[in-house]
């Protein structure tokens, strides 16, 4: 099955300490998010990666925010069961055809769509969505490209996601809103839940 088809939503969540992670996981997975990316953004992220992969298993916990080889390789040693990209390279594209792990390579103009789909990648990540031109933008891509599909994320709310779910050629959206910072840092896990269980409702 498509990543961009198990949940409407894929949490990006960014990890300060490590010992969240597990708690995040369980009330996201509660809310009815199972899939989560965890952004390579912090220190503690591959240790969280490593830790919601082996104590949560209901979850599908991904790496985002790749950019290299060797953060493949160590998302591969932590246990990430899927890897997203802000934007891709022809190096960085080859190196996550080779993980073996299903994969999200970022994509925001047509002419990069184009050059992944020339690589047979029709499932990408659309990034940054909003900057980039958000809905009206996606539509247009629809029309000249409409096999390949897409995750936007960046700058998407509880507001906006609905129109971006309601296009042919999106599968589901990402956002950091479900996992706000001050939620995290009181342990608020009801608080996430609550949200997951309102974005895993919008489809
Ligand atoms: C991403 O990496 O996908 C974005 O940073 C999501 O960010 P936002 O939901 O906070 O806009």
């Amino acid at each position: 099955m498509s990543l961009l088809d198990l949940a409407p939503v894929i949490p990006v969540v960014v990890i300060d300490d490590v010992e969240t992670a597990v708690p995040l996981a369980r009330a996201l997975v509660a809310g009815g998010l199972p899939v989560i990316e965890v952004t390579l953004r912090t220190a503690d992220a591959l240790e969280a990666i490593a830790r919601i992969a082996a104590e949560v298993p209901e979850a599908v916990v991904g790496a985002g925010t790749i950019r290299t080889s060797d953060d493949i390789a160590a998302c591969l040693t932590a246990g990430a069961k899927f890897l997203v990209s802000p934007g891709t390279t022809p190096a960085l594209a080859d190196a996550m055809a080779a993980s073996g792990l299903p994969y999200l390579p970022g994509a925001a103009t047509a002419t990069e769509v184009m050059a992944l789909a020339e690589r047979g990648l029709k499932e990408l990540k659309f990034f940054p969505a909003g900057p980039a031109g958000g809905v009206p933008y996606l539509k247009a891509l629809a029309g000249p490209l409409p096999d390949v599909r897409f995750c936007p994320t960046g700058g998407i709310r509880p507001a906006t996601a609905p129109d971006y779910l309601a296009l042919p050629n999106v599968g589901c959206v990402g956002g950091t809103w479900l996992t706000p910072a001050d939620a995290l840092a009181a342990g608020d896990w009801g608080r996430v839940e609550k949200l997951a269980a309102e974005a895993a409702a919008l489809r």
